[in-house]
């Protein structure tokens, strides 16, 4: 009985015949919802997760919601490769500690060590270098390191580990460490920068626009290219661990170099403190500073410059690492006998070609 009354035939004075369907509601609620808020609150989800599911990439979407380049991380699941990787080699990881910075020096010792050793490398598949830079190694948890594996522990940050020349290369393996000395890839640097270090093609198309955007507004079309970058922030307030900042002079003598060399210069000052920048460097017609808070970004255009003028931290190493020209760094960085100092041996760090000015 319950079943007839759902449906009602009614023939209206034009002879059309009407069959309305009187919803009980109780097996399709959202038939029941009216045009509100709720209803659209609910469509507008139904979208956004049938867009998430498409585009299958929270760095996307969350990149895109902050304003900055949106890039596609390459997922490389070891558990989708693992019949194309040879099972007889040894496997090696990496401690990933710090942010960007650290983990490019940690992810390049890993690339070195494997080249070195043949080994197969393995990263997590939550690194922050993933958001910069097409990474082609395969991602898999740490369980993957199979008993029994040998732990290397470096014994400091900033200075060459000798542990990593007897490494044992029949069994896995796990280091421990920031790992940060251009000792540990040498041999792979053009490996490194043609394959490893590559730039997402969004981030590379955005900042090569910046730089033209940048040349043609400024009437420099042919001018040599230096990235300065200015490392403050949390650097200014940690001067007793050894953390020192680079001094004004120090800006302004690298970029004499530099202006000395080359007819025409284009500056390019990227910081993590804008303000102290603008108001204590330079504002020749030739000085650019970038507005940009997106670390990536920033990172790009950097690498897509000539030169570099580095200061101090691990992210502003990597860019002179990565740029193809000279590199300058602040020799006062970091400050000898302090915490940081006393972990650093400057030889490693800072590799034999860049100059180092005070
Ligand atoms: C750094 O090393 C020197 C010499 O070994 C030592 O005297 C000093 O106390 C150390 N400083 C810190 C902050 O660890």
């Amino acid at each position: 009985m319950e079943r007839i009354k759902k449906f009602q035939v009614s023939i209206s004075s034009n002879d059309n015949i009407n069959i309305t369907h009187r919803a009980s509601g109780n097996w399709f609620p959202t038939m029941r919802l009216r045009r509100g808020p709720k209803c659209y609150l609910l469509a507008s989800a139904a979208v956004f997760f049938i867009l998430m599911i498409y585009i299958n990439d929270l760095t996307y979407i969350y990149s895109y919601l902050n304003n900055k380049v949106p890039v596609h991380r390459h997922v490389l699941r070891w558990s989708d490769h693992e019949s194309k990787v040879d099972q007889r080699q040894s496997r090696i990881m990496i401690t990933y500690k710090g942010r960007l910075g650290n983990h490019m020096f940690e992810y390049a010792t890993l690339v070195g060590m494997a080249k070195r050793y043949n080994m197969t490398p393995i990263i997590p598949g939550d690194l922050d270098v993933l958001d910069v830079f097409k990474i082609p190694t395969l991602q898999g948890p740490l369980s993957l390191l199979r008993e029994p594996y040998n732990t290397y522990t470096e014994e400091r940050a900033a200075a060459y580990y000798k542990g990593v020349e007897n490494i044992d290369p029949t069994r896995d393996a796990y280091l421990d460490g920031y790992y940060q000395s251009w000792r540990y890839y040498k041999d792979v640097r053009d490996d490194l920068l043609d394959r490893h270090f590559v730039l997402h093609d969004n981030l590379q198309i955005a900042a090569k626009q910046y730089i033209q955007k940048l040349r043609d507004d400024k009437n420099m079309p042919d001018a040599v290219l230096v990235a300065i970058h200015v490392r403050r922030g949390d650097f200014v307030r940690q001067r007793v661990k050894g953390f020192t900042v680079a001094p004004i002079p120090y800006y302004y003598r690298a970029m004499n170099y530099f202006r000395k060399k080359y007819s025409k210069v284009l500056f390019i000052i990227c910081t993590n403190d804008l303000i102290w920048a603008e108001t204590n460097l330079d504002d020749s017609p030739d000085v650019h500073y970038s507005h940009e808070t997106d670390g990536s970004l920033d990172l790009a255009i950097m690498i897509s410059c000539n030169h570099m003028i580095i200061t101090s931290g691990s992210y502003s190493w990597w860019a002179g690492y990565l740029v193809r020209g000279e590199v300058i760094y602040y020799a006062g960085y970091p400050q000898p006998n302090t915490k940081i100092g006393n972990l650093t041996v400057k030889e490693d760090y800072y590799p034999p070609n860049w100059m180092g000015i005070m």
